[in-house]
C-alpha cells in the first residue's frame, strides 16, 4: 500500500500538511483535551506574564499526532511571542544551531521538533543556551585557542519528541515543565471532529462524528483524516450531511475495524502470534518479519497496540495478550498465560474490573 493511502502512518505529504495547517486549533479555547496540560501549561504562562520574563523551556512529548506541534503553536500565540521552527535532523552541525540561537528575539520561542534526533556536538551547545542564556564556543585552534561566550536573548526552547525515553538525560533536566501527551477519549475526538468538520463547511451527525472517533486510534490526525475521507463518500453518494450509514461505509471500505486497527495492525498481531508464539519478540525481528519500519511500528502502532491491552511489552520484548489474541480469532494457549503473569503482565480486562 502507498503511504499516501494509508491511514495509520506518521508521515504526512505537504497536501495534508496544508489541511492539518487549517484545522489547527489556534487558542488553548480551541485545542481539546489535555486538561492536565493545559492546566499545567496556564500556571507557568501567567507566571512568565506576571515575571515579565521568558516562559521556562517545555518539553512536549508523546505519540504521533498527538497534538504536540499544535500545542508550541498556541504557546507562542498565548504568550504574544515569535515562534522559530526547526528540527533535531535539520540541525547538522553546531554552527547551524550557534546562527539560529544569535538570531532569536529576546522571549522568543524557539520549536525543536524531533528534539531526540539532535546529534551530541549540537547539544552541547544547547545546554548552556538554555541554562545560562550564552553561546560558548572556542575560537581558533592550537595554542592560541580561546573560550568565547556570547550572551543571547532570553528565550523559551520548546522541545517535542515522540521518544522521551531517547533524549539524554543533561538535555531532559534543562526542561523546567515536561508534558506528556496522551491519547483522546472517544468523547473529545468526537468533538475535535465536529470543530474540523465546521472549519472544512461540511455537516455530518452526531452519531456519524462519534462513529469515526471510535475508529481514529486516540489520535487527532487519524480522526481529522477520516473525517475526510468520510466526507469524501458522502459526497459521492450526494448526500449534503455526513450520515452514520456513510461513516460507517467507508471505514468499512478503508478497511478500519471497530477498533480503529487496519490491515497492518492486524498482520502485527497475527505475526505475533502464528510466528512467535505469542513471543517475547523484539522489534527488529517483528519489522523484518512483517515488513514495517521498526520506528513506524513503535510510534505509529505500537502505542494503540499497548493502550488497547492487545498487546505489552516485557523486558524481554513484546508480547501478545489475551485480548489480543481474541481479536484475531485465537484463542491464548494456557502456557502463554502463566508465562505473562510471570513476566508481571496484567490483562487489561481484568485489571478494569477490580
Ligand atoms: N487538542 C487538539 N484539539 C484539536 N485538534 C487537534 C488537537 N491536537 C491535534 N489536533 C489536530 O491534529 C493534527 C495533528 O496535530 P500535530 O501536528 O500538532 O501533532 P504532533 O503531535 O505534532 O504530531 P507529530 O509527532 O507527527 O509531529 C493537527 O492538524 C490538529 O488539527
Ligand atoms: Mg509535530
Amino acid at each position: 500500500m502507498e503511504d499516501s493511502e494509508r491511514l495509520v502512518t506518521s508521515t504526512i505529504s505537504e497536501q495534508e500538511n496544508e489541511v492539518e495547517n487549517v484545522l489547527r486549533p489556534k487558542s488553548m479555547d480551541g485545542y481539546v483535551g489535555q486538561d492536565k496540560v493545559k492546566d499545567n501549561l496556564a500556571v507557568y504562562m501567567k507566571a512568565a506574564k506576571m515575571r515579565g520574563d521568558a516562559l521556562d523551556h517545555v518539553l512536549l512529548y508523546g505519540p504521533a499526532g498527538l497534538g504536540k506541534t499544535t500545542l508550541a503553536h498556541i504557546i507562542a500565540s498565548e504568550m504574544g511571542t515569535q515562534i522559530k521552527i526547526t528540527s533535531g535532523p535539520a540541525i547538522e552541525r553546531s554552527g547551524d544551531l550557534a546562527a539560529i540561537l544569535t538570531n532569536l528575539n529576546e522571549n522568543d520561542i524557539l520549536f525543536i521538533d524531533e528534539i531526540h534526533r539532535l546529534n551530541h556536538n549540537v547539544e552541547e551547545i544547547l545546554y548552556p543556551a538554555m541554562e545560562d542564556f550564552t553561546l560558548d564556543f572556542i575560537l581558533g585552534k592550537g595554542p592560541s585557542a580561546k573560550n568565547v561566550q556570547l550572551p543571547l536573548p532570553k528565550f523559551t526552547l520548546v522541545g517535542a519528541t515522540t521518544r522521551a525515553g531517547m533524549l539524554s538525560s543533561p538535555l531532559r533536566d534543562r526542561f523546567g515543565v515536561i508534558c506528556r501527551l496522551e491519547c483522546y477519549t472517544t468523547a473529545e475526538l468526537r468533538e475535535i471532529i465536529e470543530r474540523s468538520a465546521k472549519k472544512l463547511g461540511t455537516e455530518i451527525e452526531g452519531s456519524a462524528a462519534e462513529e469515526v472517533a471510535k475508529r481514529s486510534r486516540g489520535t487527532p490526525r487519524i480522526a481529522n483524516r477520516l473525517l475526510r475521507r468520510v466526507r469524501d463518500f458522502a459526497i459521492v453518494m450526494g448526500h449534503d450531511k455526513i450520515e452514520l450509514s456513510d461513516a460507517k461505509r467507508a471505514l468499512e471500505m478503508l478497511e478500519i475495524d471497530e477498533y480503529g486497527l487496519d490491515a497492518i495492525d492486524v498482520k502485527l498481531l497475527k505475526s505475533m502470534a502464528e510466528k512467535f508464539n505469542g513471543g517475547p519478540c523484539g522489534l527488529d525481528t517483528l519489522s523484518a518479519t512483517i515488513n514495517e519500519d521498526a520506528n513506524t511500528i513503535e510510534d505509529v502502532y505500537e502505542p494503540y497496540l499497548l493502550q488497547l491491552g492487545f498487546i505489552a511489552r516485557t523486558p524481554r520484548g513484546r508480547v501478545l495478550c489475551q485480548k489480543g489474541y481474541e481479536h484475531i480469532g485465537l484463542k491464548m494457549p494456557a502456557s502463554k498465560k502463566a508465562q505473562l503473569s510471570m513476566f508481571g503482565v496484567l490483562e487489561k480486562d481484568d485489571s478494569d474490573e477490580n
